[in-house]
């Protein structure tokens, strides 16, 4: 038996609110069959709250994007704080996704900032962070990996890990096609769960690190085997409900094996 597993989905900038509609239903309705899966969706912000409406007294989760790395309400226009957010009903937030990263430049210690900032809301952070290709082929994986992680541990600490979540997305895996093979996934997670552990094995042990970059039905469950990879973070396979349902059900069978 595997521990429980987590499967999230990224809807990114996608959905109208019909499509959230009948896409929510089944996975209401479906969402039931995996007891031991905790599954959230990431919708974009302006339909969080009905998602969050619709989701009530079902055990799928609701979580943000993205948030404003601002601990108080000011004039930041355009940004979200996390209060607001945590007050239309999310338990999750996105940080440092790599298109946050990539296309929007966001820095590693703005990343940092907005790890805390969600905490401070009492909302848990989801903190993705991974290599481009041109890195992966430059051998920087780890140090990459390592960089993103330390940004995080010196504005926070390590004991801010501690019920945080992380997601292991290698930018070249996004949206492409191209997954990583287990082995590069579990490698990565084996060395995120390595830097933990050299500073707090207990926190290292518990955290949830998920692989996200085109996680599909057919590929979910010998990603998920994997000894360090506890669930997955899925972008467009989480716009239809049918692949996402079967991806929580790879992850419910692992469980229950
Ligand atoms: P895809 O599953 O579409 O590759 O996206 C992964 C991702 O970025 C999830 O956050």
């Amino acid at each position: 038996m595997k521990r429980s597993l987590t499967v999230m989905g990224n809807w990114k900038m996608n959905g109208t609110r019909g499509d959230n509609e009948s896409l929510l239903r089944e996975l209401v309705f479906e969402g039931k069959k995996f007891p031991s899966v905790e599954v959230a969706v990431f919708p974009p912000s302006v339909f969080i709250e009905s998602v969050a409406q619709q989701l009530v007294g079902s055990p799928v989760r609701v979580g943000a994007q993205d948030l404003c790395e601002q601990l108080k309400p000011g004039a930041f226009t355009g940004e979200v704080l996390g209060a607001m957010l945590k007050e239309l009903g999310c338990r999750y937030a996105l940080v440092g996704h790599s298109e946050r990263r990539h296309v929007y430049g966001e820095t590693d210690e703005r990343v940092a900032a907005k790890f805390v900032a969600a905490q401070h809301s009492g909302l848990t952070p989801v903190l993705c962070v991974g290599e481009q290709l041109a890195e992966r082929e430059a051998g920087q994986t780890e140090t990459v990996l390592d960089r993103q992680l330390l940004a995080v541990i010196d504005q926070g600490g390590v004991a801010s890990l501690r019920g945080a979540l992380i997601a292991y997305e290698p930018v070249w895996a996004i949206g492409t096609g191209k997954t990583a093979s287990p082995e590069q996934a579990q490698a990565a997670h084996a060395h995120i769960r390595g830097l933990i552990a050299a500073r707090d094995a207990k926190i290292a042990n518990s955290i949830c690190i998920l692989y996200g970059g085109s996680v599909k039905a057919d590929n979910a469950a010998e990603l998920f085997a994997q000894a360090d990879v506890d669930g997955g973070l899925i972008g467009g396979a989480s716009l239809k409900a049918s692949e996402f349902l079967a991806i929580c059900a790879a992850a419910q069978a692992l469980h229950d094996e």
